[in-house]
């Protein structure tokens, strides 16, 4: 369902240097498949997530969501792939801080033309809610949980419109160890429940050990087993 072919990316340090972040990689990605990406910070696992959520472009090669090359589409095209195919988590969550839980949920679903939500998405975001144990939480604001529970927000906001791929950066970095592990057990059965192909890339070992697949990022390539 995704692919990468040959794709190279590099920077310009604000010294004028050329940077060299990935090199020639290759990546395939199944659907319904989870794979972890781990390498060390500043090994451009963010720049590789990026590329495939269409959120930069790589200076060579291919991005193929689902047969489709990225950076083939116009940027209406692309923008709608990146709605509606996938859903990104970060380190921090990016919630609105004055809207509710649910509200934040509902947030992907007014991308289209239907205000207010649909009933379906309202009752697909109760139901996702449930899941990751939020249903006393609907009316809270983001301040008012936990890191671990703002974060199962930001999940459920990202599964919200039934992307086919879920894209995490470091998506415990900022929780401690329990909440960590909870996050990363909910990751790994909402991707079987959902049929959602998820790759995350993170420098938690826990983290990567609890997918599928996992590949290491070194010298700009992915690389089946650590150095
Ligand atoms: N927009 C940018 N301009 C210049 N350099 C960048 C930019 N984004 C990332 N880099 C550099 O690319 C390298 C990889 O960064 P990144 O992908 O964020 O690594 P990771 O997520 O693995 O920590 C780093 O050396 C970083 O400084
Ligand atoms: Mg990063």
């Amino acid at each position: 369902m995704l692919e990468l072919r040959d794709v190279s990316k590099s920077y310009v340090s604000p010294d004028g240097e050329k940077l060299a972040v990935l090199g020639r990689l290759d990546l395939r990605l199944l659907e319904g498949e989870s794979l972890a990406v781990v390498g060390p910070s500043g090994s451009g696992k963010s720049t590789l997530l990026n590329l495939v959520g269409g959120l930069d472009r790589p200076d060579a090669g291919s991005v193929l969501l689902e047969g489709q090359d990225l950076w083939r589409l116009s940027e209406g095209q692309r923008s709608r792939v990146r709605n509606l195919r996938i859903g990104f988590i970060f380190q921090l969550h990016h919630l609105l801080p004055s809207c509710t839980v649910l509200e934040n949920v509902l947030v992907p679903t007014l991308a289209g033309n239907q205000e207010p939500p649909a009933e379906q998405s309202r009752r697909r975001a109760l139901a996702l809610l449930e899941r990751v144990g939020l249903q006393d939480r609907l009316e809270y604001r983001p301040g008012q949980l936990s890191g671990g529970q703002r974060q199962r927000v930001a999940v459920v906001r990202a599964l919200i419109n039934q992307p086919a791929l879920l894209l995490a950066d470091e998506p415990t970095g900022s929780l401690d160890a329990a909440a960590a592990a909870e996050l990363g057990q909910m990751l790994i059965e909402l991707n079987a429940q959902e049929h959602t192909a998820l790759l995350v890339v993170t420098h938690s070992l826990d983290l990567a050990g609890r997918m599928a697949r996992k590949l290491h990022l070194r010298g700009g390539r992915l690389e089946d087993s650590p150095a």
